[in-house]
């Protein structure tokens, strides 16, 4: 099913620049979407790109059918534009069953494909999808005369591409990461939800009756219906050394409730979200940075165990290799986080 090893890491054209070995991790808190058929929008993502980790030009979903030229076109000017300093510059491009797929990546890669880091592939189905698009790319980076390879990046939304999201995963060097689609994934599903991401309501555990009183009211507690699917997910891009993110929340104005959806994704494995408004790239800011306190607690770990070995107990909790571990990934982050962000190095005292 998958290409020999051997070829693996070359490149799919002759004169395409080589694939990467190692998916570059770079500060990811939260992919920020505008609409560039949006003169308004347009204009501010010059001052936006200061502020975020990845800024994406949608072409997509909420983008009317009579602007989808006017999106890509757009996107080409504000790329050739705009100066994005450190923050990457994605796109997600229409769907590859739509009819405006293959003029979305001619124009792109053609004209701004040096600067753009990841290309965002939606209702991604099976690793076929993304062998497709390998090849296209190799072919048009050839063509733009590329020298570094453009990143996939494949939304998880549909029940296939679950199904599916371990190959989807080994499919290509160029597999940069997902993200969540939970709204497209609750209609694929047949879900009955009406929502883009987050919890329901109707989605709950029920304690048993009070045997003494069993009219007394039985507490009950919301589950999270994207558990399942965000785990597996960070499992497969794990796996590959890819990274995972949590998608949308819809509920702009509920921004506790998508302080905890992005917060369970972070403690799960994922890198960032998506940030729909600039309230939501503020949560992402504080959510997906680790916790000053829980750094200070990964420095005093990993101070007390120099070689990661061995066993010790710091405030009767005990230490081994695994926590030192864990204590790594969260330093790392942070140091990651602190080069790219003032505000957390002095927060984490680096
Ligand atoms: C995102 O594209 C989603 O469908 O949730
Ligand atoms: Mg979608």
């Amino acid at each position: 099913m998958f290409r020999s090893p051997r070829d693996f890491f070359k490149a799919k054209v002759v004169g395409a620049p080589d694939p990467v070995r190692e998916i570059p991790v770079r500060p990811s808190r939260m992919i920020h979407f505008f609409d560039p058929s949006n003169p308004k929008m347009a204009a501010k993502v010059g001052d936006i790109a200061k502020k975020v980790d990845i800024i994406l030009g949608n072409l997509e979903d909420a983008v009317p059918i009579d602007r989808k030229i006017d999106a890509r076109e757009g996107l080409v000017s504000i790329a050739k534009e705009t100066d994005f300093g450190t923050t990457q510059l994605w796109t997600r491009v229409n769907s590859l069953d739509s009819p405006w797929f293959l003029d979305d990546l001619l124009r792109l890669v053609g004209e701004v494909g040096d600067k753009l880091d990841v290309i965002m592939v939606p209702k991604v189905q099976g690793p076929w999808d993304i062998y497709f698009v390998d090849q296209l790319l190799a072919q048009l980076e050839v063509k733009a005369g590329l020298q570094r390879p453009i990143l996939i990046h494949a939304i998880l939304e549909t029940a296939l591409g679950v199904a599916n999201v371990e190959d989807i995963a080994n499919a290509s060097p160029r597999m940069q990461g997902m993200s969540l689609g939970p709204a497209d994934l609750a209609a694929s599903r047949r879900m009955k939800t009406t929502r883009v991401g987050g919890g329901h309501p109707g989605y709950l555990v029920r304690t048993d009756p009070d045997p003494v009183n069993p009219e007394a009211e039985r507490p009950t507690a919301q589950q999270d219906l994207w558990h399942y699917t965000i785990s597996r997910m960070v499992d497969a891009c794990a796996s590959v050394g890819a990274l995972p993110f949590y998608g949308p929340f819809g509920d702009i104005a509920d921004l506790v409730a998508c302080e905890d959806q992005f917060r369970n994704a972070f403690l799960l494995g994922c890198v960032g979200a998506w940030s729909l408004h600039p309230n939501q790239i503020l949560i992402a800011k504080k959510v997906f940075s680790p916790d000053p306190d829980e750094v200070k607690w990964a420095k005093r770990v990993i101070a007390a165990m120099p070689d990661g070995s061995g066993a010790v107990m710091i405030e009767g909790k005990m230490q081994d290799d695994a926590t030192f571990k864990q204590c790594q990934v969260v330093f790392n982050l942070a140091k990651l986080i602190a080069e790219r962000d003032p505000e957390y190095r002095e927060l984490y005292g680096f």
